[in-house]
């Protein structure tokens, strides 16, 4: 019960589940580990970035999570089924959580989804969708130049403000009501893309929905976290851990100590 929730993601976007995680289970220890050196995935081949996945939850296995979670929309549609069928313990991506999310919230049935290239061009969002819902219509974007500005800490920029309106000059045009934010980045933009995607469309962001399905796995398997203790959380990265912390301290309020993990590891 004591053992921590196993986050990763190609670098600081999962932060966007790791502070759901901990605002839904303020109980349980997290461990977070951003491949900040080899971010981002986006543009990779999905051999790469199922290698680098399966790399990485060998290096967090060592500390015995009670559950994975590939907090990352690259990774998750590239690497779930394998990562599911090569480990013991539970596994939990965001793709099918984001689905559901949009599943619920849409009234027109007109969805759209924004990603990386490799999420967008692999389907995944769509086939979720259409197994919950075969009649939604699904208009879809891949938005590379979203993931750099925010690993770069520029989420709150004049550029980013560009980036992201010229990016979405095609989305506003599509009769959508929501729109998934496809990536665990995006969120760190949220309030630039609401702002370009106007009232009338309603974000979706699959952290939340992710969150409550690890608290529902947990529970059911009785493997919720019961000490009164505060979860000492840690975190790790591959890159330099200097901005890592940096967005952390943004994003989660907390001013952490990063571990620098470098390839190979041994
Ligand atoms: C990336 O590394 O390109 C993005 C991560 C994600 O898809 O959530």
């Amino acid at each position: 019960m004591h053992r921590p929730i196993a986050i990763l993601d190609s670098g600081v976007g999962g932060l966007t589940v790791a502070r759901e995680i901990m605002r839904q289970l303020p109980k349980e220890k997290v461990m977070y580990f951003g491949d900040t050196e080899r971010t981002p995935y986006g543009p990779r081949s999905a051999d790469e970035v199922r290698a680098f996945t399966h790399q990485i939850v060998d290096y967090l296995l060592q500390y015995n999570p009670k559950m994975i979670v590939i907090a990352c929309n690259t990774a998750t549609a590239a690497a779930l089924d394998d990562i599911r069928a090569a480990v013991d313990v539970e596994v939990v991506g965001v793709i099918e959580p984001g689905a559901r999310s949009a599943i619920t919230h849409t009234r027109t049935g007109m969805v759209g989804i924004i990603g990386t290239e490799g999420t967008i061009q692999s389907g995944a969002y769509k086939r979720a969708l259409h197994a919950l819902s075969p009649q939604i219509e699904v208009y879809s974007l891949a938005c590379p130049a979203f993931v750099p500005l925010v690993e770069k800490g520029l989420f709150d920029s004049e550029q980013a403000t560009e980036v992201v309106a010229d990016t979405l000059s095609v989305m506003k045009t599509y009769p959508i009501d929501c729109l998934v934010l496809g990536c665990t980045h995006y969120p760190f933009l949220q309030p630039t893309i609401a702002k370009v995607m106007g009232p009338e469309v309603e974000l979706i962001n699959s952290a939340e929905e992710t969150a409550r399905e690890i608290s529902t796995i947990l529970s059911h398997k009785q493997l919720l976290a019961q000490s009164l203790e505060v979860p000492q959380h840690q975190f790790f990265c591959s890159g330099d851990p200097k901005m890592f912390r940096k967005i952390v301290q943004i994003w989660l309020h907390e001013d952490v100590q990063v571990t620098p993990v470098t390839w190979p590891v041994s």
